[in-house]
Parts: C-alpha cells; sequence; structure tokens
C-alpha cells in the first residue's frame, strides 16, 4: 500500500428532512449568500422554496446563479466569481447534482484569485483559497458533494479538465435520498455508473496490497449493482435511493483510493467524448468501461479480474479458465448497465468516426495514460478501445 493523506472533513448531513440544519449551517458562516443552481429541476421539486424558507430575507441576502450546464462551462464559473464580488458573497451554496458543485467549487476559489479560472485546470497549485462552500446534493453520482474535485468545461476549445484543492472540499453537504426522486431513469443509470467507474478506476491499479479498500469498494460496487435497478424501477424506493446516495459519497471521497496508485483511464477517455459531443458523463463511462476492461484483460491483469468477477459478480471461477472468468465477470457488467437501458454504443449517443482519432491523441496529451495508468495506453490504444464502442 502506497503513503497517504485520508481527509475529508465535509460536515455531511444525510437523511430525511436534513435541510432543517441549513439555516444554522449558514448562519454560523455569513450572512450574503450566492445560490447555485442548474436548469431549474430545484424549482419543480420545491428544494429552491425551502431554501428561501430556511434562508428568510430577515436575516440572509441571497445572490442566484441560475442555469449551470450539465458539464458546467467555464463562462458560468466567470459569472458567478463576479456576482460574488459585486454582493461581496461570505458563502456560496450550490443545489444540484455534479455539475453544480464542481461550477460552485470554481467559483468559490476564483473569487481569491486575480487570474482567469481555467487558469485552474491547468496548474492546481493556483487553487490556494476559496469562500466556504454548502451544498445540497440532489443526485447520486459524482461524490464531488464531498471530494475536492472539479471538472470544468471550455467549449471555445473543446477541453473538459479537472482541477481541484483542499479549499475546494464543501465545508458542509445536506444528503437527503428523497430529493432523488425526481432524478429521471436516464441520470439515475447514469449517475449508478459513475459511481461504479469511480471505484472500478482505483480497483484496478497496480498495487495488490491494499487490501481494505478493494474490500470497501466491492461492498459499494455490490450495493450500486442491487438498488440502481430497484431505483429505477421505483423512483421514490428510500432504501435504494439513500443507498445509491451513500454510494455516491462513499466511491469518491478518497476512501477506496486512499495507498493506490495510478491514473484513471475510463475518466481520462470520457472527458473527451464529452468535451467534443457534450454527453452525459456517466453514459459515456458505461460506454468505455467494458470494452477498456477487454482491452487490458492479459496475462499480468487476469488474476485481478478474476476477484473482481468472483467477489463483485459471484461468478464460480472452480475448475474454470482464469480468462474465461474474468470475461464473465466484463459481460456481467456489461448486461447490468444494458439492463439499466444504457445505450451502449457511441453512434447511440450522437458520436460517429470523425473526431476518434483526435479525441485518442487529446486524451493522452491531457493526462499521464501513456505512462502512469493500470495498463498505459498510447493513443493508439485509445482508438482502440473507442472504435470497440461502435
Ligand atoms: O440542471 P438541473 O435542472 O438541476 O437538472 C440536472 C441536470 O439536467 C438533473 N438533476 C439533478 N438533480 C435532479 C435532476 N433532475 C431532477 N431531479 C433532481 N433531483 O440531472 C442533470 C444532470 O445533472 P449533473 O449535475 O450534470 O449530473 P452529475 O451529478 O452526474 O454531474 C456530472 C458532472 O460532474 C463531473 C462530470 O464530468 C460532469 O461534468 N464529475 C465530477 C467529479 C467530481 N467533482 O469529483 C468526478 C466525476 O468523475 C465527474 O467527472
Ligand atoms: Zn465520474
Amino acid at each position: 500500500m502506497e503513503n497517504f493523506n485520508f481527509y475529508a472533513p465535509t460536515s455531511i448531513h444525510f437523511g430525511k428532512g436534513e435541510i432543517k440544519e441549513l439555516t444554522k449551517i449558514i448562519s454560523e458562516i455569513g450572512k450574503n449568500v450566492l445560490l447555485v443552481y442548474g436548469g431549474g429541476s430545484i424549482k419543480v421539486n420545491g428544494i429552491y422554496d425551502e431554501v428561501y424558507q430556511l434562508l428568510p430575507d430577515s436575516d440572509f441576502t441571497i445572490t442566484e446563479l441560475a442555469g449551470v450546464e450539465p458539464n458546467p462551462r467555464i463562462d458560468t464559473v466567470r459569472k458567478g466569481a463576479e456576482l460574488c464580488h459585486e454582493h461581496d458573497i461570505d458563502v456560496v451554496l450550490a443545489v444540484g447534482g455534479g455539475s453544480t458543485i464542481d461550477c460552485s467549487k470554481a467559483i468559490a476559489a476564483a473569487y481569491y484569485y486575480e487570474g482567469d479560472p481555467w487558469d485552474f485546470t491547468q496548474d492546481r497549485s493556483l487553487v490556494q483559497k476559496a469562500l466556504p462552500l454548502v451544498t445540497v446534493l440532489t443526485m447520486a453520482a459524482t461524490g464531488s458533494e464531498m471530494n475536492m474535485g472539479s471538472v470544468l468545461t471550455n467549449p471555445e476549445t473543446n477541453e473538459k479538465l479537472s482541477t481541484g484543492g483542499v479549499a475546494m472540499i464543501p465545508r458542509a453537504s445536506i444528503l437527503d435520498p428523497e430529493y432523488t426522486y425526481t432524478v429521471s431513469k436516464w441520470q439515475t443509470a447514469a449517475g449508478s455508473a459513475d459511481i461504479t467507474s469511480h471505484l472500478l478506476e482505483s480497483y484496478f491499479s497496480q498495487n495488490t496490497e491494499a487490501v481494505v479498500q478493494d474490500r470497501m469498494a466491492e461492498g459499494i460496487m455490490k450495493t450500486v449493482i442491487k438498488y440502481a435497478p430497484i431505483a429505477l424501477n421505483k423512483p421514490d424506493d428510500y432504501e435504494a435511493r439513500s443507498n445509491l446516495m451513500w454510494s455516491s459519497s462513499l466511491a469518491l471521497n478518497g476512501l477506496t483510493r486512499a495507498g493506490k496508485k495510478g491514473t484513471w483511464s475510463c475518466h481520462a477517455i470520457e472527458h473527451e467524448l464529452s468535451a467534443y459531443y457534450d454527453i452525459t458523463h456517466g453514459i459515456g463511462l458505461a460506454i468505455i468501461t467494458p470494452r477498456w476492461m477487454l482491452h487490458v484483460l492479459n496475462d499480468q491483469t487476469v488474476t485481478k479480474f478474476v476477484e473482481y468477477a468472483e467477489n463483485v459478480w459471484g461468478i464460480d471461477s472452480n475448475g474454470k479458465d482464469a480468462f474465461d472468468v474474468a470475461k464473465e465477470g466484463i459481460q456481467a457488467l456489461y448486461d447490468a448497465f444494458v439492463s439499466w437501458e444504457i445505450p451502449m454504443t457511441l453512434p447511440e449517443v450522437g458520436i460517429d468516426k470523425e473526431k476518434i482519432r483526435l479525441m485518442s491523441e487529446k486524451a493522452v496529451e491531457h493526462s499521464t495514460l501513456a505512462t502512469t495508468a493500470y495498463v498505459p495506453l498510447t493513443a493508439d490504444d485509445v482508438e482502440e478501445i473507442l472504435l470497440n464502442c461502435f
């Protein structure tokens, strides 16, 4: 196991009605609030009104930044930072999914940075200080509610890049599973695939001795496999939604990644698909992941794939060829995504072959895929993986 620092200081308020804590959480920080949200789902499901009831005019001044895009854009961050200065903001309140939270993190850090916030994606050390951030999570997926990451898109350059820093970690996050009842089937499936991918990206690493991380990751993967279909069939199933929501946070708060080495593979590739075609992150991951698995399956990796097949999917390996067992595990994941009604080819999400080579080169250029991935990947490898998604 590698040395690590595990730091997860976000105060989590989990469960039905926990929004009631909002008044206390915000008043301990300040009065001037920047309320950040997306395309309006919070107005349809009532969370917006609840926030205003809990932060009344008499005690708080709320400035709004609405319309954060899925795959949040750098221009929205710039706009948010300006609002913070204009309105002397004390605290950023993000109400939404990963996109709203990621955008809010960048706004909070941009407030203290004199240059352009896109710089954060070029150099993480520029994220030094940020306004306090509080989040109200409305969908289970990214883990942004409990981590230091932020993924931003620059549509002018077709780049989707991540940044992050300790200063961006939310101070408190309210996680009410009932808020996720209105999440569409598409986003529920995408979010569940994203959680699964966060676990797999660290599970498949070159370390063989980080056992406690892998047993936890397997447990969370099995939880998602059990509850995603239930939430898809019955959106207001509390048991399913609460287990998915807590899985989202635990899958990417550092718990299963600590002590593991290497860069992530499928995320680096998916971010290029989203950068060029603005597709849903979790759907892109679901399409790529089984193809990536088949590509990296070899004599060195097969033991880990057998472990995955046995421990996550309960596949009996007795008397069977290791490669057959590994492939059964990969097929089981593919079949699960199909059963969640995820379209499993790139043409189905509007991607043709025109930019495959370009995206493959960019994936390698924007990451350390070629040197530090579980199995290092060249642009040719990425191209082969993507062409297998047709
Ligand atoms: O914009 P609104 O109206 O809120 O609608 C959103 C959006 O259309 C909707 N939605 C969210 N909660 C809802 C709801 N609709 C109905 N009821 C609710 N309760 O869902 C749509 C997608 O929302 P979004 O925030 O984009 O989804 P997600 O949470 O999957 O976030 C995706 C973004 O996070 C990045 C991704 O790359 C992508 O940009 N990631 C962030 C990470 C991090 N910070 O650690 C790691 C991840 O790997 C990922 O890269
Ligand atoms: Zn992800």
